[in-house]
């Protein structure tokens, strides 16, 4: 049942740096984007085009989606939260974008100032403009594992906005666990619920990795057929919308497992390392992939 290759969306540049305290130079972003460029990757999400009050740490997202070297075959889209971070997206010539909702209706509050379904009026809107420019479109939907803030999050519930958000004409789905509380029993419940609805050709899954369940996660959605995976650089992430929530699963975690398993990704994990180790001593902080460390405390 396992898949024999996998596709990993590199969201460390976005998920990633939106979380670090300290402000990152754009310059040592645009040269991390590049490095991990070079590694195989096909899908790298470069930055956000949001509000520069709710996300300081990404307020250059033109500049860095501008001046990063874009290699062939590879896609880099941007996330956008409404019209006026479309139409910037747009003048940077973007071909890719996300817009993201999720199935807590506390957390879209605080995380982007709507309710789900006013979330899903504003993305219409968004993804018509983007189908009519030939853009492709991801919708991502968070907390589908838990909420920070404790209101109820059910299996049903997600399906309900995957599907409205394909309505609306997202080419792929990312389902997220933002604040990492999910366990391999709802992935088992979940993936079969929405591929009822949903070819897993179009689904991705992206967990954080707060409570040491990330990888487990991976295994068990694998073990369904989902062969699309986010997954950061060194394990750098959170939301700062979500309290308590840390980094995605490493990059280099996903793929030690999954090359292990003979599951075929196109990624150069040495490479991956590079990038993570740039931007660790930029950042000036341990990064938490157990493989990446394990690298680090293992060879030169
Ligand atoms: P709001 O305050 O309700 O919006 O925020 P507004 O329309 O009233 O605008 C407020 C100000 O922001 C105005 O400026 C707007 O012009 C400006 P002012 O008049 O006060 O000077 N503004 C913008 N500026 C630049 N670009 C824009 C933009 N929009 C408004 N696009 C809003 C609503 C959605 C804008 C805001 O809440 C926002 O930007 N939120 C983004 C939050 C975010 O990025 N969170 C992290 C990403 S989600 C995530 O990490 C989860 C994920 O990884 C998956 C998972 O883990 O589950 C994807
Ligand atoms: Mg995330």
């Amino acid at each position: 049942m396992l898949p024999k290759n996998v596709t990993i969306v590199e969201v460390g540049a976005r998920d990633g740096l939106q979380n670090e305290r300290r402000a990152v130079p754009t310059a040592d972003k645009i040269h991390f984007i590049d490095l991990l460029s070079e590694t195989g990757l096909r899908w790298i999400e470069a930055t956000s085009f949001v509000s520069p009050k709710a996300i300081p740490q990404l307020a250059d997202a033109a500049e860095v989606f501008s001046r990063i070297r874009k290699a062939p075959g590879v896609r880099y889209p941007v996330l956008v939260p409404n019209l006026k971070g479309y139409e910037r997206a747009h003048d940077c010539g973007v071909d890719a974008i996300a817009v993201f909702t999720a199935a807590s209706e506390a957390f879209t509050r605080r995380n982007i100032n709507m309710t789900i379904e006013e979330s899903i009026a504003t993305f219409a809107g968004v993804v018509r403009r983007a189908k009519d420019d030939g853009l492709w479109v991801r919708g991502y939907i968070s907390t589908a594992f838990g909420s920070p803030f404790g209101d109820v999050v059910t299996a049903l519930t997600v399906r309900d906005v995957c599907v409205r958000l394909v309505e609306l004409g997202c080419d792929e789905l990312s389902i997220g666990d933002t604040i990492g509380v999910g366990v391999p029993s709802q992935v088992e419940e979940l993936v079969p619920l929405v591929a009822r609805a949903i070819s897993l050709d179009r689904i991705a899954f992206h967990f954080h990795d707060t409570r040491g369940t990330a990888l487990a996660n991976v295994y068990a959605a694998l073990q369904h057929g989902v062969h699309i995976f986010d997954s950061s650089a060194g394990g750098l992430g959170g939301c700062p919308y979500a309290p308590g929530a840390t980094g995605n699963v490493g990059t280099e975690d996903v793929l030690y497992m999954l090359h292990g398993m003979s599951i075929e990704t196109g990624v150069d994990l040495t490479k991956v390392r590079a990038a993570s180790r740039f931007i660790r001593n930029v950042i000036d902080h341990e990064l938490t992939s157990k493989a990446f460390q394990a690298l680090e405390a293992t060879t030169v």
